[in-house]
């Protein structure tokens, strides 16, 4: 019996010390296994008489009862502690910023370009792309330009031989898509694309920059059709208040020509730098499809007649956006093309 209350002190002692759950699983198996020290204190049992043996019996089993009992408990306090101490590890501090996963956004020009097309192709225009290293018969023979033309010198061009030349102006792709409708209209297509020309780049010039040109070629179009397809163009890229106006300019390839203005978007047409205190902004070159390139491309003049325009991407994306310098479009500056994001 004593032997029996030994063992439960020292099992009790043990237990309630115990920092670990495999030291206490340790424990109940050597405790409350067959090869414990219980079992073998039950073996003095058979010499025992039947008063004492009953007696022995019982304390046993208290025993037995009172160490799983305190195994027991002693599981529970551990299992929790170790619950806590992962709680505690693994805890997520939801108050730290997030990790920002950079996000692309669409160049400007590319935005601009995007819009363009939406807009044209909402009014039935198709888009046409041709190659930018041209033929100087496409630049400019067929653009009504021939060898030794004073107009020439507006567009100072870098010649990679006698005969190729990148293209000073998207007007070009009027004639390839004039051509292959062999005389047959009508024509609906913008032709966006780059452009080069050998300026000193300044913070409004550029070697290299876009350009959007249109071209409509019908029966019955006048001068009326392109005023009212570029008061739309206006309206949409600088708000509904925006008016345009004509006055009279020459392109070789265009009669009448014209240079078009819209009302200033940054002053309502009050005055200010950006207009140069005359409430107007000069945005674009534009007429009426000369007889002469008609003909060259394969159009009768006396059936057909067409209107076409040029419009310099980068002039619209710096008064749109208010960029002061065209030199930002092609830096690949961070600052400035995280401006243009999606979300806006
Ligand atoms: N191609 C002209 C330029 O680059 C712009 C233009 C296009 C003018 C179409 C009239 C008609 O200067």
């Amino acid at each position: 019996m004593d032997e029996l209350l030994k063992i439960k002190e020292e099992a009790l002692l043990k237990i309630d010390t115990c920092q670990d759950l495999k030291t206490l699983n340790d424990l109940r198996v050597f405790y409350l296994g067959k090869k414990g020290p219980m079992q073998a204190a039950m073996k003095s049992m058979k010499d025992m008489d039947q008063a004492q043996r009953v007696e022995f019996g019982k304390v046993s089993n208290q025993v037995k009862q009172e160490l799983t009992m305190a195994i027991d408990e002693k599981k529970n306090i551990l299992e929790e502690e170790v619950l806590n101490q992962r709680l505690r590890s693994e805890k997520i501090d939801i108050t730290l910023p997030g990790t920002t996963i950079p996000e692309g956004s669409i160049h400007p020009l590319n935005r601009i370009k995007e819009e363009l097309e939406e807009l044209f192709i909402g009014m039935g225009y198709s888009i046409a792309e041709g190659p930018e290293v041209e033929t100087d018969h496409f630049n400019f023979e067929l653009m009504n330009l021939p060898q030794g033309h004073p107009a020439r010198d507006m567009q100072d061009t870098f010649y990679i031989n006698e005969n190729l030349l990148m293209r000073t102006h998207t007007s070009p792709v009027q004639a390839h898509v004039m051509l292959e409708a062999q005389g047959k209209g009508p024509i609906k297509v913008i032709c966006p694309g780059k452009t080069y020309r050998r300026d000193d780049d300044d913070t409004t010039h550029s070697h290299q920059f876009m350009q959007c040109e249109g071209l409509v070629v019908d029966k019955n179009i006048t001068l009326a059709d392109l005023k009212g397809t570029l008061e739309l163009f206006a309206k949409k890229m600088f708000g509904e208040k925006r008016e345009i106006r004509f006055r009279p300019s020459y392109f070789p390839f265009t009669e009448p020509s014209v240079e078009v203005d819209i009302s200033c978007h940054n002053c309502e047409g009050k005055g200010c730098p950006m207009c140069k205190y005359t409430g107007w902004i000069e945005i674009l070159g534009a007429g009426m499809v000369n007889p002469h390139v008609l003909e060259m491309c394969g159009f009768d003049p006396e059936v057909y007649q067409g209107f076409a325009f040029g419009i310099g991407l980068e002039r619209v994306a710096m008064l749109k956006y208010g960029i002061d310098n065209i030199r930002h479009f092609y830096s690949d500056d961070l600052r400035f093309l995280n401006q243009f994001t999606r979300k806006e």
